[in-house]
């Protein structure tokens, strides 16, 4: 099967065609960041129109290379995110859908996150994925865990109660001066700091991590963090380590803990933290089974992973019965 797949749900427009939920045959993303620099936060307007400058010369590219009739359904993300962003990429997919009369797959992103690990990969040796297994999914807006008996079936066993952990890198970058750039930078200040470990580094909490849930709190950090920092005693590269090892402590210790009730044979990280180096390191200390990750571009959001998720958990709807929906629950029945 053959999908094409539009992802519009923050600030990129992306476009993918996918072959079967593994091979990637085509992609193209464009993100308005940077636009939003100046404004502490992406700027829901500024975002969605730009998604409507950039969407229709992107689709118009794509049938270039994968003519409309090639294509057996076409895969779009109808929440969670920003409403008008997501309006762009559902009322685009609903008028392809009905001029050419094929289905529309509608896609949760977040669950679409945990597919981007069944892309399969030239030059990169990765364990197979055995089942059960066991799903994180950390991004910018959630932070969540999924047993999965098999490649289709997705049950939710918890989340965060407040912040998201990729929030939790975007505040406190914020708070250090490092913009908008988030877990990015931070990651790389820590990397900075690592090497010598000679200066002493605040001390962060690192909540719920000892108790019984299966929940995760990254809210009380943000606060942690403004407290050490006004006392004006630590350097900010040791900060930001600090901040590195506090989060992922708590996403591996969380997810690790969840193998305890629900075995699983393979573990797989997904979302724009599941970037992070440091938390694939501490996998890779920490955890007796094996784990998977997608590569870098596939961590943070993109079109092929709704590709992927349509073809393995998708039902093909008819155009007039697929809506926006900002609120998408994440959770499973
Ligand atoms: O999955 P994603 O692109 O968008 C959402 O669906 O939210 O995730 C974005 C999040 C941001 O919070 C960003 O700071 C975080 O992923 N992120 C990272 C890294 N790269 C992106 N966090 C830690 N380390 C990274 N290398
Ligand atoms: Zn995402």
């Amino acid at each position: 099967m053959k999908i094409l797949a539009i992802e519009t749900s923050f600030d990129e427009t992306a476009i993918a065609i996918v072959q079967d939920g593994t091979h990637v045959l085509f992609q193209l993303l464009t993100s308005s960041s940077s636009l939003h620099e100046s404004f502490g936060g992406v700027l829901p307007e500024l975002a969605a129109r730009k998604q409507v400058e950039y969407i229709i010369p992107m689709l118009s590219e794509t049938f270039k290379h994968h003519p409309l009739s090639s294509i057996d359904a076409i895969a779009v993300t109808i929440g969670p995110g920003l409403i008008g962003s997501l309006l762009v990429g559902v009322e685009a997919a609903k008028t392809i859908a009905f001029i050419a009369n094929k289905p529309i797959i509608p896609v949760n992103h977040v669950h679409a996150h945990i597919y981007a690990n069944f892309i399969k990969q030239e030059r990169q040796s990765t364990p197979e994925i055995e089942f059960p297994a066991l799903a994180l999914v950390v991004s910018g807006g959630h932070t969540e865990l999924f047993y999965m008996q098999t490649a289709s079936s997705l049950a939710w066993l918890g989340g965060t109660i407040d912040d998201a952990a990729g929030e939790a890198f975007d505040k406190t970058a914020r708070l250090l001066g490092f913009g908008n750039r988030g877990g990015k930078a931070i990651e790389e200040a820590a990397r900075r700091y690592a090497p010598s470990k000679r200066l002493t580094r605040p001390s962060l909490p690192r909540p719920l991590v000892r108790d019984d849930t299966l929940s995760f709190s990254f809210s009380g950090l943000k606060t942690a963090v403004l407290r050490e920092w006004e006392k004006e005693i630590y350097e900010v590269n040791a900060f930001a380590y600090e901040i590195q090892e506090a989060i992922t402590d708590a996403l591996v210790e969380k997810t690790l803990k969840a193998t305890k009730n629900y075995p699983a044979k393979t573990i797989l990280l997904s979302g724009g933290v599941a970037a992070n180096e440091r938390l694939r390191e501490k996998f890779a200390e920490r955890s007796p089974i094996p784990f998977v990750f997608p590569p870098k571009e596939f961590c943070t959001d993109n079109a092929v992973m709704i590709g992927a998720a349509a073809s393995f958990i998708g039902t093909p709807t008819e155009w007039r019965y697929v809506e926006a929906m900002p609120d998408l629950p994440v959770e499973t029945d």
